[in-house]
């Protein structure tokens, strides 16, 4: 039987229904991990454990919204007693929200703070004791580009992500010495269905979507598999010296002020520069 990186270990996911969840969810069953697929989601949840149990891995489903102190609590502890442990804690869930500060109620933000940031706190509350069992464990936090630089219309996700960045690096210092490694993942635009849904509600979304796309040098979408890849990276001794840092899995995005994947190709280097020689 093959090995794979994460032979053995038992993660607990959350948002792992569908998206970039999902895809970090299949990565990890591709290298051998037992998993607790946790999701709000009951039905979409369910089914992705049953389809991955179906498949030889050892999966379960557990309801948990990750905004509720209790859910985060109960449902760490029910994967710990399936499992008899845990060593990889991954915080995918999250919400967007758009609107101006000024038109937000103080109820949607905290929800959209206790949702994206909050429950990682309580990831760690109950899960750090069970973590810090094994010489060597990892917490991944999904990011986002957001986490770097601000986007128009979402300033409560876009505070919500540069938390999750600095929060990443504190638990990296605080449980170093306990052999837990903490990293942080921040994603581009990525092709998962709660961005579909998003740019579906926004007039001439396809267009503005196209456009976007356009001002990544890849020149296209991230696939969740992508970032699972990365996620795994992290989560297993390959990764043995990184903690406290940021993987950006987009494209190239945040590397460039200013870029349009047609300017380049209508202007190929020929055309726009004399040859050099180098004699
Ligand atoms: N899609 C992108 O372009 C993009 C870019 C950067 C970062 N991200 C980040 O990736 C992560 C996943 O995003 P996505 O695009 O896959 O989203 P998605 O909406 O497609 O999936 C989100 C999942 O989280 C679950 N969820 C939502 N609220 C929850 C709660 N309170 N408790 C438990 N589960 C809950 C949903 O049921 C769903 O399964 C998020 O952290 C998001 O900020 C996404």
């Amino acid at each position: 039987m093959s090995q794979g990186r994460l032979d053995g270990q038992v993660a607990w996911i959350s948002g792992a229904a569908r998206g970039m969840g999902l895809g970090i969810c299949e990565a990890f069953a591709a290298e051998g991990a037992r998993i607790c697929v946790a999701d709000v989601d009951e039905e979409l949840g369910r089914a992705v454990a049953t389809r991955l149990e179906k498949r030889g891995v050892e999966a379960m489903f557990s309801r948990c919204d990750v905004g509720v102190g209790e859910d985060v609590r109960d449902s760490i502890a029910a994967t710990v007693e399936r499992f008899g442990g845990l060593q990889n804690i991954v915080n995918c869930a999250a919400v967007g929200a758009t609107g101006y500060l000024h038109e937000m109620t103080e109820a949607q933000w905290d929800r959209l703070m206790a949702i994206n940031v909050k429950s990682i706190f309580f990831s760690i509350k109950y899960g750090v004791e069970h973590l810090t069992k094994h010489a060597h464990s990892y917490v991944v936090n999904i990011g986002s580009i957001s986490s770097f630089v601000a986007q128009v219309d979402t300033p409560a996700y876009t505070t919500s992500k540069g938390a999750v960045l600095l929060l990443s690096q504190s638990i990296a210092v605080d449980y170093a010495h306990l052999g837990l490694r903490c990293n942080c993942v921040c994603p581009g635009i990525s092709d998962t269905p709660g961005l579909q849904s998003y740019y579906s509600r926004v007039p001439e979304g396809d267009r503005i979507l196209g456009e976007r796309i356009k001002r990544v040098p890849l020149n296209r979408l991230i696939q969740p598999a992508e970032v699972g890849k990365s996620v795994v990276f992290l989560s297993c001794e390959e990764s043995s010296g990184i903690t406290g840092t940021s993987l950006t899995v987009d494209g190239g995005y945040t590397s460039v002020a200013e870029w349009n994947a047609d300017a380049v190709t209508q202007n190929p280097r020929q055309d726009s520069r004399e040859d050099v020689s180098c004699d």
